[in-house]
């Protein structure tokens, strides 16, 4: 059996997602997870709240709150909407936790003592007005690379690169707007990426079929320029990792706190460790080469501007310690979700967040359209008009008539039972022949995480039902030769359980309620189409079940559009 561990970028504690940041991660994560399960693989998969740095300690006084009660509060309501999602996590862990905190420190005393950490003395932009210094997200100017007039101190969102805030023109505080900075020198920790620059590069080059996505990112900040840069790794913050040497003090360290994105990827591995702590698992069995873990193919999930933190920086702990440590085998990122003719803003509130999406539709939907409209090759749009033409076709017409058809015609002139009688003919052999070639392509499509390849062939495969339903038409054929559209429906309740199968890791939802009215716990994946399409045998009762999808309406469809069209405080 083959085993996985797949992660998902950790979210940001600091407010509700939006739908950008669900499809960008977690969402095609969990595809991957249910679908592997689904082909009946072991797996590990793990997401947690990216709790410490200055978006949570922003975020916690705009509320109003300790930042620690902040982010306990903030978790919960996460775990919540991930579940609402249905987002099957083995763990959900936060990057707060005691686990994190000691191996974050282990990975700095590691490092440290083979020569890649370095004490620097180095400028930091001191406010005046805010009597504090202001690293990361405490400052915002224009960026030095593209001009982009709001990068933040840590990175700029428009081209990606990671900055430092003596870096940005025109720098300001996101606090108190105050302008009257000025630069201080103070003691901080330097991690020696440039010392792992040919490591690093030689491990990428080693790694094949990444997406180009993800690579030429990676190149771009391995080659561009000075190569590799050594970067700050702690911060003047009061909440985060205590900087320490393992368990000891770091002299003259007093008072900082590791980086926001020194901690957060290491949570993979502490994450692992919660879940162990928690369920009595065995965290080691996935993540170290030398208890086992060299069996595992771990996959990353992440957005684009989340690849030189997952290529480089992580990397470099991980290999900078020198510990036997799983490194990832696949490493898939994503292009941004646009909403309606702009971006999806968490700061600003524009789009539609986790938690108004499920107000309105249940998960299914927004799990059919996020992942069959992923943007895997270029940026996508969201816009009410695709929405709601994407699910009143694939999901009424296609996959939700089929099945009410089917159940309610057999019903109505047999019984709630698979129909005994007939035999299949041509039509039916060119159908099932026609239902292997797509569920091979789907299987290769899967695999390879090519999510709308996938999503495309599913879309075939619940057509292909359709159509053979419309060209064999039982509802005449029963007139003269009852038999005959026996074996129709007999065929087309079989397809019912295995669209269930098939579309699982799209809309569980909807998969689990097929499976019950089809009566059957066989989610025996369809490898052989030939047995499958007879698992449900002649006489097996099932039910017929309630409407699978409403249609979106004109009405709703303007109502929506209308309802989120501004920005939520
Ligand atoms: N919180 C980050 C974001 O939302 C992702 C962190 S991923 C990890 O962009 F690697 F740091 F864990
Ligand atoms: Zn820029």
């Amino acid at each position: 059996m083959a085993r996985h561990l797949i992660t998902s970028a950790i979210p940001y504690i600091n407010g509700i997602k939006h739908l950008g940041n669900l499809v960008g991660s977690q969402l095609p994560a969990d595809l991957y997870a249910r679908y592997l399960r689904g082909r009946g693989d072991e797996v590990l998969f793990l997401c947690a709240t990216d709790e410490h740095g200055t978006p949570a300690e922003l975020a916690a006084a705009k509320a109003g709150k300790p930042v620690d009660e902040y982010c306990a509060e903030m978790w919960a309501v996460q775990a919540d909407l991930a579940k609402g999602f249905n987002l099957s996590f083995d763990y959900y862990g936060r990057s707060s936790s005691d686990q994190n905190r000691k191996l974050t420190q282990h990975f700095a005393s590691v490092l440290y003592d083979n020569g890649l950490i370095e004490e620097r003395m180095e400028t930091q932009m001191y406010s005046h007005a805010d009597g504090r210094y202001l690293p990361d997200r405490y400052i915002e100017g224009t960026c030095p690379n593209c001009g982009f007039d709001s990068a933040r101190g840590d990175q700029c969102d428009n081209c990606t690169k990671q900055l430092d805030p003596v870096d940005l023109i025109d720098p300001r505080s996101t606090i108190s707007g105050s302008t009257e900075l000025e630069m201080r020198d103070t003691k901080h920790l330097y991690l020696l990426q440039s010392k792992l620059k040919d490591d690093i590069d030689q491990w990428i080059d080693s790694q094949t079929g990444w997406p180009v996505l993800t690579t030429s990112i990676a190149k771009k900040w391995l080659h561009d320029g000075d190569g590799l840069q050594d970067r700050g790794i702690t911060r003047d913050l009061d909440w985060g990792v205590p900087v320490a040497l393992g368990d000891k003090p770091w002299p003259g360290m007093e008072g900082k706190v590791f980086y926001v994105w020194f901690d957060a990827p290491i949570e993979y591995i502490a994450c692992s460790q919660e879940w162990s702590d928690a369920t009595g698992g065995d965290w080691a069995r996935w993540w170290r080469t030398d208890k086992g873990a060299d069996d595992v193919r771990y996959t990353q999930f992440m957005g684009k501007d989340n690849v030189p933190f997952h290529t480089l920086s992580f990397p470099a702990t991980i290999i900078g310690s020198g510990e036997p440590w799983k490194r990832v085998d696949y490493l898939k990122s994503f292009n941004y979700l646009n909403y309606d003719g702009g971006q999806f803003s968490t700061s600003r509130g524009r789009g539609v967040f986790m938690d108004q999406a499920l107000e309105i539709l249940p998960a299914d939907y927004w799990r059919w359209w996020l992942l069959s409209r992923v943007p895997e090759t270029s940026d996508t749009e969201f816009t009410w008009d695709n929405f709601q033409t994407d699910v009143n076709k694939d999901l009424a017409d296609v996959l939700g008539n089929f099945v009410s058809r089917v159940t309610k015609f057999c019903r109505s002139k047999f019984s709630e039972d698979v129909p005994a009688g007939g035999e299949w003919g041509d039509a039916e052999t060119t159908l099932i022949a026609d239902l292997q070639t797509r569920l091979t392509a789907y299987e290769a499509a899967m695999d390879g995480i090519e999510i709308r390849k996938a999503a495309g062939e599913l879309r075939a495969m619940w057509a292909a039902g359709n159509e053979y339903l419309q060209a064999a038409a039982p509802w005449t054929l029963f007139k003269t030769d009852p038999d005959q559209a026996a074996a129709q429906i007999r065929l087309a309740l079989n397809l019912i359980r295995i669209y269930a199968v098939l579309s699982a890791p799209f809309i569980p939802t909807a998969s689990a309620k097929l499976l019950s009215a089809m009566n059957t716990l066989d989610m025996e994946w369809p490898s052989d189409m030939n047995a499958a399409v007879q698992a449900l045998p002649e006489g097996h009762a099932f039910n017929v079940p309630d409407n699978l999808f409403d249609k979106i309406t004109d009405e709703q469809r303007d109502e929506w559009a209308e309802r989120f069209a501004g920005t939520r405080d």
